[in-house]
């Protein structure tokens, strides 16, 4: 996006800053976002995710920078911005003795929908959310899972062209999970821009076609993500034959330092895309039995890691999130484990 001034959708971000007295929350954030696309906000805990939410559903004044949601500024246009953006909390402040219904059906009317029209709307949203066989109860009776599908339901009820998920995955079982994921995927695939923010990694492998690493308040540059996503990486091998794969891995000229063992497993640094379909091709060739080839940790994981070691983030970040090449090969991709990056911050 070579000017930003033109571009009339999605989100825009340049610069963006927000302190609280001497607490720098936000302290230099530029991104965009484009309509049709899930966009991960990635970011320890006290990052300054929901310091930038909050300030891009237009509910918090930067302090400076520029901001342009679906081509309006939040700063001058509140109201075209406050109808333009779906905004889901980190927590959902429900009404607990309202119904499902009632309380998507009170939204509606919030934004000055006619009671008809509210009401036909919420009705929509239970189908598409799955709240239909609940959608006469008390919202306290919801579990987490549900409480989230509710809470995205909400978000949606004015149509927004904009969504923004504030840790939407947290606390949900696996299940629950990939029934959000494909909500999400859905709603992206109407047109809608989201932005979904996240401190567990995998989540938002999951979901997102396009990454904004965030630290300390500060977005890190493309060139840092590109350099951390082109950085080596270790692969997870399994074979029943773990000995015979050592050995065929130290035969093809992968060193001894580059192999650990990780209980049934063997991981391998490599170098990159190329070297690993070259390493699979001459470990098959070798006639042992594979069950396993495929990266140690998923994309966002890498970068994140990667980008965490070396030195502070300075500007700008697009990441298109690559997906592992397909093989013919009868293998098995191993689920990343999810891990989380806790602990900075607060
Ligand atoms: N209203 C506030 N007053 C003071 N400090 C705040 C306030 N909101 C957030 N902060 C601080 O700003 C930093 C970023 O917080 P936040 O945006 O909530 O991060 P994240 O959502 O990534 O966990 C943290 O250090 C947090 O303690
Ligand atoms: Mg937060």
């Amino acid at each position: 996006m070579s000017d930003t001034q033109s571009f009339s959708g999605g989100i825009v971000v340049s610069g963006v800053r927000r302190a609280f007295g001497t607490v720098y929350a936000v302290r230099d954030v530029s991104f965009t976002a484009e309509p049709g696309t899930v966009t991960a906000l990635i970011g320890p805990n006290g990052s300054g995710k929901t310091t930038l939410m909050l300030m891009l559903a237009s509910l918090l004044r930067p302090d400076a920078g520029r901001i342009r949601i679906a081509g309006h500024d939040p700063l001058t246009a509140t109201s075209a911005v406050r109808q333009a953006v779906g905004w889901m909390p980190d927590v959902l402040g429900s009404w607990a003795s309202l119904s499902v219904r009632s309380t998507l059906e009170t939204t509606g009317r919030l934004y000055r929908m006619d009671r008809m029209t509210a009401a036909a709307r919420a009705a929509e949203l239970i189908a598409l959310v799955g709240l239909t066989e609940l959608a006469d109860q008390p919202t306290r009776v919801l579990s987490r899972g549900q409480k989230q599908r509710l809470s995205l339901a909400r978000a949606l009820v004015h149509d927004p062209e904009v969504l923004l998920l504030d840790e939407p995955a947290s606390g949900l079982d696996p299940v629950a999970r990939i029934e959000l994921r494909r909500l999400v995927r859905r709603v992206a695939a109407e047109g809608k821009t989201v932005l979904v923010s996240s401190h567990v990694l995998a989540e938002l492998d999951e979901m997102a076609d396009a990454a904004v690493y965030i630290e300390h308040g500060v977005t890190a540059s493309t060139d840092r993500v590109a350099g951390a996503k082109r950085s080596a990486r270790a692969w997870r091998i399994r074979s029943s034959d773990l000995l015979g794969l050592e050995h065929a891995l130290l035969s093809i000229g992968v060193a001894q330092a580059e192999i650990t063992r990780d209980r049934a497993e063997l991981l391998v640094a490599v170098g990159s895309e190329t070297a690993a379909a070259e390493l699979l091709r001459r470990i098959v060739a070798s006639g042992l039995p594979i069950s396993v080839f495929a990266p140690a940790v998923g994309d966002l994981e890498h970068t994140f890691l990667d980008l965490s070691r070396s030195a502070a983030a300075v500007s700008v970040t697009r990441a298109p999130i690559t997906t592992m090449p397909t093989t013919s090969m009868p293998i098995t991709s191993t689920p990343t484990d999810s891990i989380s990056i806790d602990g900075d911050g607060r």
